[in-house]
């Protein structure tokens, strides 16, 4: 009886792992390495960031939102939902990261690699900075 109990147990906590190490196989979205360590040749300047703002409200808001929160009236009905940039833009990615997503694109979310030039690019990232509540 006990040892049922025991292997029921071990059965549940390796399907539970399964499940969530799959899932988030699913939904991570990884940039190469080298992406990552791409500096930004922008500098974060109120010019860069107008121009950022103005590409940002024509191409992105529609779906990241106005404010940045992924909740742009085109983004409701994606899966996955478009990022939420005051949650996931920061500390934990690199501008270089950004560019190398905002290019390649995935899933709903188009690539812009032949849409915008690089420094529009960067410009776009530079304005997502501003979304980010530092602490
Ligand atoms: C049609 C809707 C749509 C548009 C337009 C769009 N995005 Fe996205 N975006 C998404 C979705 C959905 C994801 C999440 C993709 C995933 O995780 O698989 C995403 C992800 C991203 C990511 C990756 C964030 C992360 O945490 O991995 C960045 C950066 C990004 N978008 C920037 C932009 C920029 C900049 C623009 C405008 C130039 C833009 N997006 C336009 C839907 C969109």
């Amino acid at each position: 009886m006990k040892y049922q109990t025991i292997y029921l147990l071990a059965g549940f906590i390796l399907l539970a792992t399964t499940f969530w190490a799959f899932g988030h196989e699913k939904t991570g979205w990884m940039a190469p390495e080298e992406a990552k360590k791409m500096k930004n040749p922008i500098n974060i300047t109120k010019a860069s960031i107008q121009k950022g703002k103005k590409i940002y409200e024509k191409k992105c808001a529609l779906c990241h939102g106005d404010k940045g929160d992924g909740k742009g009236p085109a983004g409701a009905g994606l899966n996955p939902k478009p990022t939420n940039f005051k949650e996931s833009h920061g500390e934990k990615m690199t501008d270089g990261e950004h560019f190398w997503k905002i290019s390649k694109g995935k899933g709903p979310m188009p690539s812009y690699e032949k849409d915008l030039t690089a420094d529009e690019r960067w410009n776009v990232i530079n304005y997502l900075n501003t979304f980010v509540k530092h602490k």
